[in-house]
């Protein structure tokens, strides 16, 4: 064998692991790597960790993880009784790692923008300090592209993006001020923020829009560490408060329990890794999310032929969970 012929089998043999790789993990092949041999979850311990959509789904079960891992947690969403719920399951996570004080119960609207900074205050008086924030809170949605009222793009920028931006951006002036430029910012996007998806216009939008948001925080102050992290369909109750297209209606239907999803508890522990690792851009998801979602980053113009070729249908199915 020359040495054009080893060169093209060492190509071929690295594409051939690549690609059973994107087909046998459920996340993307840096943070399953980093699963194994990077950081371990409890390298945060001690660390203050404030989550918004602490209150159910993928937000209540990372606030879990840190919490057995010994990291404090503020909890924020509007249902102040759910969060008091996954406040003592953090106690009882932690087995005696943290005290009553190191869960706070803090209730916020997103969507009240004027109540950030107070809320921001509320956390570092009661802490001391913050050390990474997750804007988790969010909702999906369900609709035909061309049945989507104005209103309802307006209302997911909103929540989806404008709440994320606008609490990051009072983070951010905290960590420049009081810590030297140094702190996390963490973003629950999602595979729609990567790849293409049908009827789904304003979430596609949206998540799309938190990238190029973020992307250019990361060109512009480079201490700060940002996290972009994309489940792809996760086992939590979202459909039930998902936007349709039509303003002031949800889709409220219930996907949690859903075998053909990944779990809540399974996505939480990855996102836990790929804070404690500081991973720029990670995704999650059963078989074939994976595949799509490498294709959509590495060959976009391929990946589009192949949607164009399963048509909406079979990529909803794909979308809404394994086998669908
Ligand atoms: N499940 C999936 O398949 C999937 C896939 C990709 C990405 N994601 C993303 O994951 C994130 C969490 O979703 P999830 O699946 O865990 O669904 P979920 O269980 O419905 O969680 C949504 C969370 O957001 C909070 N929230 C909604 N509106 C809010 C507001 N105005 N102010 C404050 N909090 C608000 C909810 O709390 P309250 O109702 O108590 O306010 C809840 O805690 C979202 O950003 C979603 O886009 C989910």
């Amino acid at each position: 064998m020359n040495i054009f012929e080893l060169v093209g089998l060492i190509v071929i043999l690295y594409f051939l692991a690549n690609i059973i790789l994107w087909i046998v993990l459920d996340a993307d092949i840096q943070l399953s790597f980093k699963e194994r041999f990077g950081q371990p979850i409890s390298s945060l311990r001690g660390q203050v960790v404030w989550i918004t959509g602490a209150s159910s789904g993928i937000g209540k079960y990372l606030a879990i993880v840190l919490a057995k891992n010994g990291v404090k947690v503020a909890l924020s969403a509007r249902r102040e009784n759910e969060l008091k719920l996954v406040q003592q399951q953090c106690l009882a996570a932690s087995n005696g790692l943290l005290s009553d004080n190191d869960v706070l119960v803090l209730p916020i609207d997103m969507l009240d923008f004027k109540s950030h900074d107070k809320c921001l205050k509320i956390v570092l008086e009661h802490f001391g300090s913050l050390d990474i924030l997750v804007n988790n809170a969010g909702r999906s949605q369900r609709a035909s592209w061309e049945s989507i009222d104005i209103e309802v793009d307006r209302e997911m920028f909103e929540l989806n993006v404008f709440s994320v931006i606008n609490l990051s951006r009072l983070v951010l002036r905290y960590f420049m001020e009081a810590k030297k430029g140094q702190g996390h910012l963490a973003v629950t996007s999602s595979g729609a923020g990567i790849t293409a998806v049908p009827f789904s216009g304003s979430y596609l939008g949206a998540k799309h829009a938190l990238h190029g948001y973020f992307k250019g925080l990361v060109v512009e102050v480079p201490s700060i560490d940002v996290t972009l992290f994309c489940p792809g369909p996760i086992a939590t109750n979202f459909l039930e408060e998902a936007f349709t297209g039509n303003p002031n209606e949800k889709v409220g239907q219930s996907t949690a329990g859903d075998k053909r999803r990944m779990t809540a508890e399974r996505c939480a522990e990855l996102f836990a890794v790929a804070l404690s690792n500081k991973v720029k851009l990670a995704w999650v998801g059963l078989f074939p999310v994976n595949i799509l979602l490498y294709l959509s980053q590495y060959y976009p113009n391929v990946t589009m032929l192949i949607y164009k070729l399963l048509g909406p249908d079979r990529l909803k199915k794909i979308r809404e969970g394994k086998s669908n």
